[in-house]
């Protein structure tokens, strides 16, 4: 069985992952959404709201899974059995980080590769970043994310 895992931060989910991992789960038998435990990172949205978001986010798709992890990625790759790491690059900007990372996690597991999708051009500039720099300055971000993220992302930063 072919299995790939897409990690990342989601905090939250954005219409570029989803594009990402509908176009991701076609290429596998099993894609895991890994989300980054990062105590250190300063973040939005807690480990199970991000879950309960993305399980949300992808309930359509019956062969991707939702998880969590800490530590390095390639050792959760491998205790989950996934044999790729699936990457959005959108813009030439993305390159220099995602190439280290790569080069990095195949000198710590060479028999893991990483596999790259181009965003779809539709999403090409968006980040989870910026969605939610632009909703907490009341700006419109509709079909940047799915529509239940938005209403947690003006409730979390609109709502006082
Ligand atoms: O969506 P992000 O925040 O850019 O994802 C970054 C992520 C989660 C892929 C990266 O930070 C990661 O893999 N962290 C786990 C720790 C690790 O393996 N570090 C070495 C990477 S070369």
């Amino acid at each position: 069985m072919n299995t790939a895992i897409y990690p990342g931060s989601f905090d939250p989910i954005t219409n570029g992952h989803l594009d990402l991992i509908e176009r991701g789960s076609r290429l596998v038998d099993k894609l895991i959404v890994a989300i980054l435990k990062n105590e250190e990172k300063r973040v939005l949205f807690s480990i199970d709201e991000r879950t309960e978001m993305l399980r949300e986010a992808v309930g359509r798709f019956p062969n991707v899974e939702i998880a969590s992890f800490n530590g390095l990625l390639v050792d959760f790759a491998a205790q989950s059995g996934a044999q790729v790491i699936l990457r959005g690059i959108r813009a030439i900007s993305d390159y220099e980080y995602e190439l280290q990372m790569a080069l990095m996690n195949r000198r710590l597991r060479p028999r893991i590769e990483t596999v790259f999708l181009m965003s779809g051009e539709a999403y090409s500039f968006i980040s989870s970043r910026l969605v939610k720099e632009v909703i907490g300055l009341g700006g419109n971000i509709s079909g940047l994310v799915p529509p239940f993220v938005e209403q947690r992302l003006k409730e979390r930063l609109l709502v006082k």
